[in-house]
C-alpha cells in the first residue's frame, strides 16, 4: 500500500478541472491505497480571504470531497490548519530552502504581478505545500499538471535534506493524469480553467445549475474549420472540449472523433453539455445532503485527530535529525 496525500485550496469556485485533474483521481486510488486528502485552507490565505466567505468555502470542499466519492472509513479527510505540523515543519523546511528556487516559480511571479507588497506566504507558498506532502511519508502526490513545479521543488528539497542530514523523508511521485490533466479555460484556451477567473463562462463550476453549464459550453471558444479533431496546438479550443467529453464519459478521443465525423460544432457541443451535465448532476445531490448534515463536521473532526497522530510522528523524527528541542 502506498501513502497518498493531496489537497484542494477552499478558495470557491470547485471547478471540473479541479475534478477531472485531481478530485477522480483521489477516489480511484482509495481502493488501494492509504490516502490522507487535506483542504489546504492556510494556503488560501496567501492571498487576501473573507472570513466568513472562507469558512463556506472550507465546508464546501469538503462536502464536494465526500460528494465525489471519497469515503471517510477508506481516507483521512482534514482542514491543513487543524493539524500544526504543516506550519511548523513549512518552518524547518524554509530554512533549507533558497530563495533563487521560490523566486523562479511562475505560480509566484503570476500571482505577485513583480509587486514588492506581494505577501511573503505567496512566496513561501511551495514550501508549505511541500511541508504538507513530506509530513505524511508520502509516497504518491495526484495533482493537475500546473502543480508540476511544485512537486519538483518538493523533491528537491527532500533530496536535499536526506543528504544532508541521513534518510529523513521519503522523496515522493507526482500524479498525472493524460486526460484532465490541464483542462483549459472555455473562453481563452490557451490559458487554464481557473478558480478566480472573472468570466464566470470561462469555466464549469461543480456547482453551476444545468442552464449555465449549457450556457458555458455553448459558447465556448473553438475556432473556423468546422471539424471536431484532436489538435492542441492548431484547434487548442475543440481539443479542450474533446478532452472533457472523454473524460466525463470514458470514450477514447479518436473514438469520439469518429462518432462525430461530419458533424458541426453545435452537435457536439449540445451533446458535450449533456455529458456533462449527466456527470455532474449526481454529485450536486450528494453536495446537498451532505453540506448541511452534523457527520461533515464529525468527520473533519476525527481526520485531523488522525493526521496530527501521523504528522507528530514525522516532526519527532524530524527535530531528532536537527537537533532541535531537547
Ligand atoms: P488548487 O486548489 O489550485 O487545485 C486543486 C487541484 O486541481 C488541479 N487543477 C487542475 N487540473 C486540471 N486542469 C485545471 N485547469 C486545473 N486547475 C486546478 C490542481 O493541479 C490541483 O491538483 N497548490 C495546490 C494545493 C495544495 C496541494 C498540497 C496539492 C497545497 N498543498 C499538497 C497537493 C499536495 C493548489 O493550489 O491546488
Amino acid at each position: 500500500m502506498k501513502r497518498v496525500f493531496s489537497g484542494v485550496q477552499p478558495t470557491g469556485n470547485i471547478h471540473i478541472g479541479n475534478y477531472l485533474g485531481a478530485l477522480m483521481q483521489f477516489v480511484e486510488l482509495q481502493q488501494d491505497n492509504d490516502c490522507i486528502y487535506c483542504i489546504v485552507d492556510l494556503h488560501s490565505i496567501t492571498l487576501p480571504q473573507d472570513p466568513k466567505i472562507l469558512k463556506d468555502n472550507i465546508l464546501d470542499v469538503a462536502a464536494l470531497y465526500l460528494a465525489v466519492g471519497l469515503d471517510p472509513k477508506k481516507s483521512v479527510i482534514f482542514v491543513q490548519s487543524m493539524v500544526p505540523g504543516h506550519a511548523e515543519l513549512a518552518w524547518i523546511l524554509m530554512c533549507n530552502s533558497y530563495t533563487g528556487e521560490l523566486s523562479r516559480m511562475t505560480q509566484f511571479k503570476q500571482k505577485s504581478k513583480d509587486s514588492e507588497s506581494a505577501p511573503t506566504g505567496l512566496f513561501t507558498y511551495p514550501i508549505l505545500m511541500a511541508a504538507d506532502i513530506l509530513l505524511y511519508d508520502t509516497d504518491v502526490v495526484p495533482v493537475g499538471n500546473d502543480q508540476k513545479q511544485h512537486i519538483e521543488i518538493t523533491r528537491d528539497l527532500a533530496e536535499r535534506v536526506n543528504n544532508k542530514y541521513g534518510k529523513t523523508f521519503v522523496v515522493p511521485d507526482g500524479r498525472f493524469l493524460k486526460e484532465g490533466a490541464r483542462i483549459m479555460s472555455l473562453d481563452d484556451p490557451t490559458s487554464k480553467m481557473s478558480k478566480s477567473a472573472e468570466n464566470i463562462h470561462s469555466r464549469i463550476s461543480l456547482l453551476d445549475d444545468a442552464n449555465k453549464i449549457k450556457k458555458s459550453i455553448m459558447r465556448s471558444t473553438t475556432d473556423s474549420e468546422g471539424s471536431i479533431r484532436f489538435d492542441s496546438i492548431n484547434k487548442p479550443g475543440v481539443s479542450n472540449l474533446l478532452n472533457i467529453y472523454s473524460a466525463f464519459s470514458g470514450m477514447g478521443v479518436a473514438e469520439i472523433e469518429k462518432k462525430y465525423e461530419g458533424c458541426g460544432y453545435g452537435d457536439f457541443k449540445k451533446d458535450l453539455v449533456e455529458v456533462t451535465v449527466g456527470a455532474i448532476m449526481p454529485i450536486q445531490q450528494r453536495y446537498h445532503e451532505i453540506r448541511k448534515s452534523q457527520e461533515l463536521i464529525d468527520i473533519l473532526k476525527d481526520g485531523a485527530e488522525r493526521a496530527n497522530a501521523t504528522s507528530e510522528k514525522t516532526l519527532a523524527r524530524v527535530k531528532k535529525k536537527f537537533g532541535l528541542g531537547l
